[in-house]
């Protein structure tokens, strides 16, 4: 339950595993807390609007623009950020296929595009390439990287369906 003070509300995010109990603008979005309280800059600010999926987190495994998403609503629930996907000692197989496949231009878009693919992928590790194209539908590249994009959640998918497999069955 939030506690509202003024134009503070006292809120508790649970974000990649840990809880933060913040002061934040009444009006605060959750991609406003993330970046600038909990200084998690992974979800970018593009549009603010929506539209262009750059500010993509995780609430509860599914895929969710954070720019539009007021803080105090989503109290409670597992929100992911890139940063709680993998690191550098561990990266998520959408995160090593994207580094594999060289798949950026300037990167912005990026964030957008690997927690996208990522929830996808958990709810269903043998999505075919018109699954993948649906789900990063509404995920804009201003540097029109998609097709590269698209290779790495591709490549990403074989990964996952090659651990899914079990042994004998075929690819
Ligand atoms: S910044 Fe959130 S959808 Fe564009
Ligand atoms: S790589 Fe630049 S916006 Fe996608």
């Amino acid at each position: 339950m939030a506690s509202v003070s003024g134009d503070s509300i006292d809120i508790t995010l649970i974000v990649n595993g840990a809880e933060h109990a913040l002061r934040v603008g009444r009006r605060a979005t959750l991609l406003q807390v993330l970046r600038h309280d909990l200084h998690l800059n992974g979800p970018k600010y593009g549009c603010g609007l929506g539209q262009c999926g750059a500010c993509t987190v995780h609430v509860d495994g599914v895929a969710a623009r954070a720019c539009v998403i007021p803080a105090a609503k989503v109290q409670g629930r597992a929100i992911t950020t890139l940063e709680g996907l993998g690191d550098r000692a561990r990266p998520h197989p959408v995160q090593s296929a994207f580094i594999a496949a060289q798949a950026a231009q300037c990167g912005y878009c990026l964030n957008g595009m690997i927690m996208s693919a990522a929830a996808l992928l958990a709810h269903e590790p043998r999505s075919s390439a018109q699954a993948v194209r649906d789900a990063l539908a509404g995920n804009l590249c201003r540097c029109g990287t998609h097709l590269e994009i698209l290779a790495a959640v591709e490549r990403a998918t074989r990964a996952l369906a090659d651990t899914a497999r079990t042994p004998g069955e075929p690819p």
